[in-house]
């Protein structure tokens, strides 16, 4: 995540937190998490930030494709683990108390999720079914007036792969619940009507 990208996280997340948990689908090794947090900070008071990942990665981070980090595979059971590093960012960040690790399927937690969330962050799996997945199971949390941040949004397909564009960004704006607020690099910034 490019720094202009996450200051726009940042800057919506500090408004957005006073009225509610934000949520972020996605969490890697947690430095959008940072940019979330570091806003919980400074909103102040109970404000909180969930990141939900299973922290086993995406299809592109697994061995032999192109984003793959031979360093993150926990050895003795041959799968990637980046919880460990996640939990170290944030305690070097100083976040603890505002970034809570939800670890599991995005799918399996959405489905009992019943928090209204004042922003929803989506930066999860990029492939079909976990991109569909994210809208459906995420995108009816966020509270009137709430916000909708997309990363990796690639109208031109030359510039990146289609499920975030095809199947988050444009149902979002095709529901009529979302409005197009800011657009910034690959992110986009929907205001729940
Ligand atoms: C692009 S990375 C997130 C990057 C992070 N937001 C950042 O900026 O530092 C995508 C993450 O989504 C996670 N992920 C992919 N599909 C998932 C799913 N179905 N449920 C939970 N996490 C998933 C992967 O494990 C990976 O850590």
């Amino acid at each position: 995540m490019p720094p202009d990208e996450g200051d726009l996280l940042f800057r919506y997340a500090v408004e957005r937190l006073s009225h509610g948990p934000a949520l972020e689908v996605g969490t890697y090794c947690g430095k959008s998490a940072v940019y979330l947090g570091a806003a919980a900070q400074r909103a102040g008071g109970e404000a909180v930030v969930f990141t939900v990942d299973h922290h086993r990665g995406s299809e592109e981070n697994q061995a032999g494709w192109e984003h793959h980090d031979g360093s993150l595979v926990d050895e003795e059971i041959g799968l990637m683990d980046t919880l460990p590093v996640f939990r170290r960012t944030v305690r070097a960040a100083g976040l603890e108390e505002q970034v809570i690790a939800v670890v599991g399927r995005s799918r399996a937690v959405s489905r009992w999720w019943t928090t209204p969330l004042s922003l929803l962050f989506i930066d999860g799996g990029h492939g079909e079914q976990p991109a569909r997945d994210d809208y459906e199971g995420w995108t009816p949390h966020v509270m009137p007036g709430g916000l909708l941040v997309i990363h990796d949004v690639f109208p031109d397909p030359a510039e990146g792969g289609r499920p975030p564009y095809e199947l988050i960004y444009l149902p979002a704006l095709a529901s009529g619940r979302f409005e197009e607020i800011e657009a910034l690099g690959s992110m986009r910034v929907l205001r729940r009507v």
